[in-house]
């Protein structure tokens, strides 16, 4: 069994392997800028780390890992025309540093090389990953779109919340952790557990990316804090505080969503200051801990040594405390 920073130091080799030195330029280099840029690569850790749960053979696995790595970049560029995101990785996004039809083109392309990379997947099961992989990204595209619904409306139930952040985030991770395992030759049930598991941290490591959009810290989180509450994102954390305020905080917190601002800043303080005020963030994270003890059980259900889950384990327990 490898490490996870084993098989990370593998992910980042095989990632500078990748080419886009194609042309024309204008399309190719916001890619190649966008993954050298690193991110902390998660995804193909997952699948590569599912396939050594059975298999030393982790090679036949790294060009569908990379594929999945690819789609998620891809996601992020769109993501951050939505979002009106200027910064990630601590660095200008690609709509910013070029401009949003950049962003959408490169993007449309790294979908079709992930795929590309994807389809590269031993035969013997590449119509289960690739089947996988498919309804995984319409489910990501569902997700987003509620996501920016969301926005417009107050009424959203943290059902709806949990729901959204599901499709958004938690199924890539689920699917990048169960196509390993299929690679690597795990029974259906031990492929099925291994994909609750994402689900599992995948709403735990939402839950967190909120949480730190809140009250992480810009230089090591890479992306501007107040993000969220600027786009009036109905996360974990805005739909209970809407839910607990009474009387003037409500009254006040709902000014703040239909206000427009001059300062944005202004927006941030206030808002976080009436999460404060009414808790929200140890609500959050209890329920990110109460995912994470959902994802450990899911481990010890599959059919292994509990030493071979250890480092799946550790790397869940990393991810809950990361400050970026
Ligand atoms: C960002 O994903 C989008 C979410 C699902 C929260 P990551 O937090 O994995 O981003 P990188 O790839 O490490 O930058
Ligand atoms: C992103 O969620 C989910 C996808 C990109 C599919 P967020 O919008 O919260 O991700 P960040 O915070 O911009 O990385
Ligand atoms: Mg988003
Ligand atoms: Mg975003
Ligand atoms: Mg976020």
């Amino acid at each position: 069994m490898k490490s996870f920073n084993e098989i990370s130091e593998i992910i980042t080799s095989e990632i500078e392997k990748l080419d886009w030195t194609m042309q024309p330029s204008g399309l190719y280099e916001p890619i190649a800028y966008t993954l050298s840029m690193g991110g902390k690569r998660i995804r193909p850790a997952l699948t590569l780390m599912a396939c050594n749960l059975y298999t030393d053979e982790i090679q036949q696995a790294i060009a569908p890992a990379l594929g999945i790595e690819v789609f998620h970049n891809f996601t992020l560029l769109h993501d951050d025309i939505m979002d009106r995101a200027d910064i990630r990785r601590g660095r200008p996004t690609v709509h910013k540093r070029w401009d949003d039809n950049t962003a959408i083109l490169s993007g449309d392309v790294m979908q079709i090389a992930a795929y590309q990379l994807i389809a590269q997947t031993p035969v013997d099961c590449l119509k289960p990953v690739l089947d996988l992989f498919s309804a995984t990204a319409r489910e990501i595209c569902e997700g987003q779109q509620y996501d920016v619904d969301f926005e417009a409306i107050d009424n959203v139930s943290a059902d709806d919340y949990l729901e959204m952040i599901r499709l958004k985030t938690a199924v890539l991770l689920a699917c990048a952790l169960k196509a390993g395992a299929l690679i690597g030759g795990a029974n259906t049930a031990d492929a099925n557990e291994l994909y609750n598991f994402g689900i599992n941290l995948g709403l735990a490591f939402q839950l967190k990316d909120d949480l730190l959009d809140v009250y992480g810290d810009e230089a090591t989180f890479g992306k501007k804090i107040g993000g969220d509450i600027l786009c009036n994102k109905k996360t974990y954390l805005l739909i209970h505080a809407l839910k607990l305020a009474k009387g003037a905080d409500f009254e006040e917190l709902s000014n703040c969503l239909k206000k427009s601002y001059e300062q944005p800043d202004m927006k941030i303080a206030q808002v976080t200051k009436m999460y404060n005020k009414l808790k929200v963030k140890k609500i959050c994270e209890d329920k990110m801990m109460f995912y994470f003890d959902m994802a450990v059980a899911n481990l010890e259900k599959l059919q292994l040594d509990t030493t071979k889950k250890h480092e799946l384990k550790k790397l869940a327990e990393k991810l809950l405390s990361r400050n970026d």
